[in-house]
């Protein structure tokens, strides 16, 4: 099982705050990985899972929304979002048990390459819409928080320190 790096748990989360690489090759190596991160995304009951939360800096994501299939989103590039926006409450496997609404644009189109090297374009809504701005801003190394005002932020994190720290 891949281990998910948490936000504070050690010195080891600077991960979540850099930028990753595009992948180089749709090889069984990245296969393997985009298994794995089901896996671990499941076993977490996650929706979406992003290279940087399994300490790969590599440009991918993985999402299993409801009533939509398991998807993998290799080299993604976010080609439109919608002016509308929504408020939808977001966690991560990575700051675990942090809830807050966050407002994002509330529909977008994707292209991507999928786990057998194929390019895909997508519109999505709704919640796969608000999971694949969550997990591409991870590529970025953007948390949720990092989404808040700063005064939200700076609550939310302290919270959530106070009880990792523990
Ligand atoms: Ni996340």
């Amino acid at each position: 099982m891949l281990d998910i790096v948490t936000l504070g748990s050690d010195a080891e989360d600077a991960i979540l705050h850099s930028k990753a690489e595009p992948v180089a090759d749709i090889d069984p190596a990245i296969r393997t990985l985009i298994e794995g991160m089901h896996e671990a995304m499941r076993h977490g009951k996650g929706i979406g899972l992003a290279g940087p939360q399994v300490d790969r800096a590599l440009r991918l994501f993985v999402t299993h929304v409801e009533g939509d299939q398991p998807r993998a989103f290799i080299n993604p590039e976010i080609i439109m979002t919608s002016p509308e926006e929504a408020d939808y409450e977001e966690g991560c496997l990575s700051i675990p048990g942090l809830y807050t609404n966050v407002r994002r644009p509330a529909s977008l189109r994707i292209q991507a390459w999928n786990e057998r090297g194929r390019p895909f374009t997508l519109e999505a809504t709704d919640l796969l819409a608000r999971v694949i701005l969550h997990e591409y801003d991870h590529l970025d190394g953007i948390l949720f928080v990092d989404r808040l005002s700063a005064a939200r932020r700076e609550r939310a994190l302290a919270a959530y320190l106070k009880k990792v720290r523990m």
